[in-house]
């Protein structure tokens, strides 16, 4: 077994091994034995305050591209992506190879990294497809392993939240890049990419057909109220049920060409009040509490101008954190300020 030595941050080199757990004061895990120090590990913990933290004297040879900052590896990704979807629009069948290679990168990414930086980053319009095929991937992966599915579930979900939009790459661009709102017989075309989808994937044999059915059926919500089948509840597959909240969430969050993003906090105040029954409540309120841990710690704006960190979020009120501002701390459920956007 090799040694273990207490380290203070500033002698925190990336490739080093994290050898004991580090936590937050409220005990939720933010970095797992094993886990490589890279250049976003070291950002995060001197954003969550961490002093110095327990490693393996032992170096761990490494190759060059797993010290490369997990976001420019991402960035790379959403370029495959891109590629992906471009062969797909000149007639060609889904690169199946391209695909797993995206996937396969994906499901390294563990779950105490930083993956909101990964999800916050903001793309410009036309690279929205693409960014997003790869942030629902990444995201769905995560709520797989949130529900404890078994590894091979895993991938399977992953590679449906990755390809769930597969299918714009066959709608027309004036149709997918338009700055407005879709007139109805856009809208209808549009919906077809559900289907459309379903064909590229179906017709990739090394695909699973639960892959395929979640590519179609992503647009389904509980109350009957999606597309392209109209189906209900438990009619919809699980991984279809996932892939919906995650796709509502990361547009949200996103800039598009006919609204900005909002801030976090209002999204999963949003998600968590959705009342209309075309959610499922019960995944929701696991991927809200989830994501929450991701933002404690976090710096934010305020609508005061100032700069503050979020110390505090009730999982019932995610749009009122309670924030320190220079000492003092703010609760929001009693105060005018807002959060005006999260700082990257
Ligand atoms: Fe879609």
């Amino acid at each position: 077994m090799p040694s273990t030595v207490l380290t203070k941050l500033d002698n925190l080199k990336t490739g080093m091994v994290v050898a004991k757990e580090v936590e937050s004061n409220y005990g939720a895990t933010f970095f797992t034995p094993g886990m490589i120090i890279d250049a976003e590990a070291i950002k995060r913990l001197k954003r969550l305050g961490v002093k110095s933290i327990v490693v393996y004297q032992e170096d761990i040879e490494l190759k060059q591209e797993q010290l490369a900052p997990i976001s420019e590896r991402y960035e790379y990704k959403i370029d495959e992506m891109e590629g992906i979807f471009h062969s797909i629009e000149k007639g060609h069948k889904l690169d199946f190879q391209g695909v797993k290679d995206i996937v396969d990168e994906l499901v390294k990414i563990e779950e105490n990294e930083d993956i909101y930086t990964l999800l916050a980053k903001i793309y410009s319009a036309d690279r929205y497809t693409y960014a997003h095929s790869l942030n629902v991937g990444l995201f769905s992966m995560m709520t797989g392993k949130w529900l404890k599915m078994p590894e091979k579930e895993v991938k399977l979900l992953t590679y449906a939240g990755f390809l769930h939009d597969i299918g714009k790459a066959r709608i027309p661009n004036k149709i997918l890049n338009k700055a407005g709102p879709l007139s109805n017989k856009e809208f209808n075309i549009m919906k077809r990419h559900t289907v459309y989808g379903y064909d590229l994937v179906k017709n990739c044999l090394f695909i699973s057909e639960k892959v395929a059915r979640a590519v179609l059926t992503h647009h389904e919500r509980n109350n009957g109220t999606g597309y392209p089948l109209g189906l209900k509840g438990d009619q919809i597959p699980l991984y279809a049920k996932i892939i919906g909240i995650i796709d509502t969430y990361d547009a949200m969050s996103s800039d598009r060409i006919y609204q900005s993003h909002k801030v976090p906090f209002e999204v999963l105040d949003t998600l968590r009040k959705e009342r209309d029954g075309s959610l499922d409540i019960s995944l929701v309120n696991l991927i809200v509490e989830k994501l929450i841990y991701y933002f404690s710690g976090r710096k934010v704006e305020l609508t005061n101008g100032k700069v503050g960190e979020v110390i505090f979020i009730n999982p019932e009120k995610p749009l009122y954190p309670i924030i320190k501002v220079e000492g003092s701390f703010y609760d929001l459920y009693r105060s005018d300020l807002k959060i005006k956007d999260v700082i990257i």
